[in-house]
């Protein structure tokens, strides 16, 4: 615990640091290795700029870390310098932050992936810097697979069934703890992703469409929670609806679970030599929506952005501009498995000897980008409604038609009810 409390407020000081260097304060997460990346890159700048970096360790779960900040600063809090920002989040906090435009050359923005740089550009401010991206992906154990003479899952009813013959094969031979798939099924941000890849992949929309109608009341959707609630108690354990990341993580590396749904962090932990499944897992695209569907993963990632409150966004800025260069983001992606968003890392001979890389960029290619756009203001409303809505199929709190025709009410009175703000507003 002690040890704890000083790494929240643990400073990178340096013995030869000029008597005029700043201090930045960086909140940086602490999901896997995240912290300990951020702290040596932050170190490395602490080096070669003079100044001190403070870190800050902000709450694990997504949504919880967005209120936080949102509540200090609105305060207009000028304690944290550097903000790591979710990919859903630019719009939201836009304008907390300063546009990093006017501190980062026009040619350095423009080695990221251009997505990501449009989804981080708001009114025309560039809100933050890409630091890495995420996609869903599916861990699998190839000598569990090899063992049983089976051959990766196509689509989700594949997986479930191989799931449960794995997880009967191992429960016989003694694994009374084994189970056949875990992921993100806790009631937060993460089982937005999930469930939204089951339900893209089945062909039943993004919740909202491109113009913001609300489509997520279809039966394909209906098809594909009732789907999932059928994993529950059978080939996932009934926790898995309080598992984020690393609950999940956890289970699958510790060797109780056949497959696994993750982002890419997972792959450099699952693989690093003291993992008990180490040499045994492999990496792929989720599975299908059916025989004929698509696989569908859910764009996540981070960015950087500089506070406005900040007393120094000057420098602030350049911590930024160090941390998402390609120098620490090949670092990151070589020995942390964090997927850079500068696209020539991709050509890079070091990065692709991770063998995650080459698999990874069509995935990010086609992932599935949540509605946080065309839901602007009203994206952490319309996120928390879905995932309750999703938690509660899970837990057999109503089915999936029930929940999604709730759902589709609750989001319509969100949208009646910004439309009367907006025209008292006028
Ligand atoms: C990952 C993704 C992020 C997402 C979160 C959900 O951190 O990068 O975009 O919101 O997971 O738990």
């Amino acid at each position: 615990m002690k040890h704890f409390a000083w790494a929240l407020t643990c400073t990178l000081a340096v013995a030869t640091a000029p008597a005029q260097g700043a201090e930045i304060t960086i909140s940086c997460g602490a999901v896997g290795q995240e912290r300990e990346f951020c702290e040596r890159a932050a170190s490395a700048w602490s080096q070669k700029s003079g100044h001190t970096v403070r870190i800050d360790t902000p709450p694990e779960l997504t949504n919880e870390r967005y209120f936080k900040y949102l509540i200090e600063l609105g305060d207009g809090d000028d304690r944290i310098d550097v903000y790591q920002i979710d990919v859903i989040w630019p719009g939201l906090l836009a304008r907390y932050m300063v546009d990093l435009a006017n501190y980062v050359p026009a040619e350095e923005v423009a080695g990221h992936f251009q997505t990501i740089i449009e989804n981080n550009t708001v009114d025309g401010r560039l809100v933050g810097m890409p630091w890495y991206t995420d996609v869903g992906l599916l861990y699998y154990r190839t000598d569990l697979l090899e063992k049983q003479g089976l051959a990766v899952p196509q689509d989700w009813s594949d997986l479930a069934d191989m799931a449960a013959h794995i997880q009967e094969a191992e429960r016989g031979e003694g694994r009374k703890d084994f189970w056949g798939f875990v992921f993100q099924g806790a009631a937060y941000e993460g089982l937005t992703c999930n469930a939204l890849e089951w339900v893209s992949a089945a062909g039943g929309g993004t919740i909202l469409d491109e113009q913001g109608s609300i489509t997520v009341n279809n039966p394909k959707a209906v098809l594909a929670l009732g789907r999932a609630a059928n994993w529950i108690g059978t080939v996932s354990p009934r926790r898995v609806t309080s598992f984020n990341e690393e609950d999940a993580r956890a289970m699958f590396q510790l060797g109780n679970a056949a497959f696994m749904r993750n982002w890419p962090y997972a792959w450099s932990l699952l693989s690093a030599p003291d993992s008990p499944v180490a040499g045994k897992v492999d990496v792929m695209p989720l599975p299908r929506g059916g025989p004929v569907g698509q696989s569908a993963a859910t764009l996540g990632g981070w960015q950087l952005a500089v506070s406005k409150f900040s007393k120094n966004p000057e420098v602030a800025a350049d911590l930024v501009r160090y941390l998402t260069s390609p120098e620490v983001q090949k670092d990151r992606a070589v020995n942390g498995s964090y997927a850079p968003t500068i696209e020539s890392l991709y050509e890079d001979p070091e990065v692709l000897a991770n063998p995650l890389f080459a698999k990874l960029k069509p995935v990010l290619e086609t992932a599935v980008a949540r509605p946080s756009h065309v839901a602007g203001e009203n994206y952490m409303a319309v996120t928390a409604r879905f995932w309750e809505a999703v938690h509660n199929t899970l837990t057999g709190d109503g089915s999936a038609a029930d929940n999604l025709a709730a759902l589709e009410d609750q989001l319509r009175l969100i949208s009646v009810r910004t439309r009367r703000v907006r025209e008292n507003a006028d």
